[in-house]
């Protein structure tokens, strides 16, 4: 009897539906090659779900998610839902559906391949000798989840945003991170605003009583701002990334950047338990929705890391990876990574390169 794996798929909005699509023909490949069976339940969420239910996230969404052993997700929101009030809002749809699951560690893996080299903005010199980072970013709490809203200061309308980190949610992820690095280069750099911020000041006393658990590890520690700097100017020095939520949305796109396009990053969103969210670090890019156009490899490298962490399938999960590696290799490009001497090919395309290479 083959293994069976429950999948929920939330395709979402903008260029999701696409991108999923593509990632399911490969999760269907790797399914048959490596003999285990895999139920689809898809499900609505984001602008789509609000369209159809009014509710960026249906509880029926979230129970199809808490039956399976992972959701691949696309990607949510778009300009048509622009002016809705925030707690209508697509995103609303992937916050919360985080919340619910308890998907506390998210992951976000910056990788140059070879092939994409010339792909980067960054000079040549810079990216000697390779680049591999992890961005481990905390996804349930900080200035995401704070308290928030609008009142009289001063006799003047005034915003506010929260960020609060508990003791135990910094921990946590800290774990994650040393965790992680233990099986990579064994270096972390949690990223903070140390100088300026209480949350970060606690953040940091934190992490650094985290590590004396994993001596190992060395640790060091940036202020967001020179951090960024330094992933354009040296990113070769980061191996693990630990950092909030909101400094980890912004770094994670920064560093997708060096990779050559942000259609090339996936990502992990863990928790406890091995149900874990799968989606790429894009968003639903409304200027080329419905073309066919959009780079689906962030999608299908985030079903490989689907295989890894959640269905424990480390030969499928290697197969695509090494799948996707040669298709860049064989110079087949979407026109985000596109370079002189390679063959344009559109998502359906690059999707079925990838499968053949499997
Ligand atoms: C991401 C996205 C989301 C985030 C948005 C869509 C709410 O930018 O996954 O990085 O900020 O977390
Ligand atoms: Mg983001």
């Amino acid at each position: 009897m083959n293994k069976k794996y429950k999948i929920a798929l939330l395709p979402g909005d903008g260029i999701g539906p696409e991108v999923t699509c593509a990632a399911v023909s490969i999760l269907k490949k790797v399914a048959s090659k490596f003999k285990f069976d895999i139920i689809f339940k898809e499900a609505v969420i984001g602008g789509d779900a609000i369209d159809k239910t009014g509710n960026p996230l249906p509880e029926e969404t979230v129970n199809i998610c808490k039956e399976s052993d992972a959701v691949l997700m696309g990607a949510v929101g778009g300009p048509k839902w622009d002016n809705l009030p925030g707690e209508l809002r697509p995103e609303k749809g992937i916050l919360g559906i985080r919340m619910a699951l308890g998907l506390f560690a998210n992951l976000r893996p910056a990788i140059v391949y070879d092939a994409l080299k010339s792909s980067s903005p960054l000079r040549a010199d810079i990216l000697d000798g390779g680049l591999d980072i992890m961005v481990v970013r905390e996804l349930t709490g900080g200035i995401y989840f704070g308290e928030r809203g609008r009142r009289m200061k001063d006799g003047c309308l005034s915003s506010f945003d929260t960020e609060e980190y508990t003791q135990k949610e910094v921990e946590r992820i800290a774990h994650v991170a040393f965790k992680a690095s233990m099986k990579r280069k064994k270096k972390v750099c949690s990223v903070d605003k140390a100088n300026v911020l209480e949350s970060s000041r606690f953040w940091r006393e934190i992490v650094i009583n985290v590590k004396k658990e994993y001596p190992e590890v060395e640790l060091m520690h940036l202020y967001v701002d020179n951090a960024a700097m330094q992933i354009v100017r040296n990113p070769g020095q980061f191996d693990v990334l630990l950092t909030n939520n909101i400094f980890g949305d912004i770094l994670s796109d920064e560093a997708s950047q060096i990779t050559g396009s942000i259609g090339m990053l996936p990502s992990a969103s863990i928790g406890y338990s091995t149900l874990g969210l799968y989606e790429p670090i894009h968003g639903s890019a409304p200027d080329i929705t419905g073309k066919n156009i959009a780079n689906p490899l962030a999608t299908i490298l985030s079903v490989a890391m689907m295989l890894r962490y959640s269905l424990n399938e480390d030969s499928a999960a290697k197969s695509i990876e090494q799948a996707v590696i040669k298709t860049l290799d064989q110079g087949y490009r979407t026109s985000d990574i596109n370079a002189s001497g390679c063959t344009i090919v559109n998502t359906n395309e690059m999707a079925l390169r990838v499968l053949e290479n499997i």
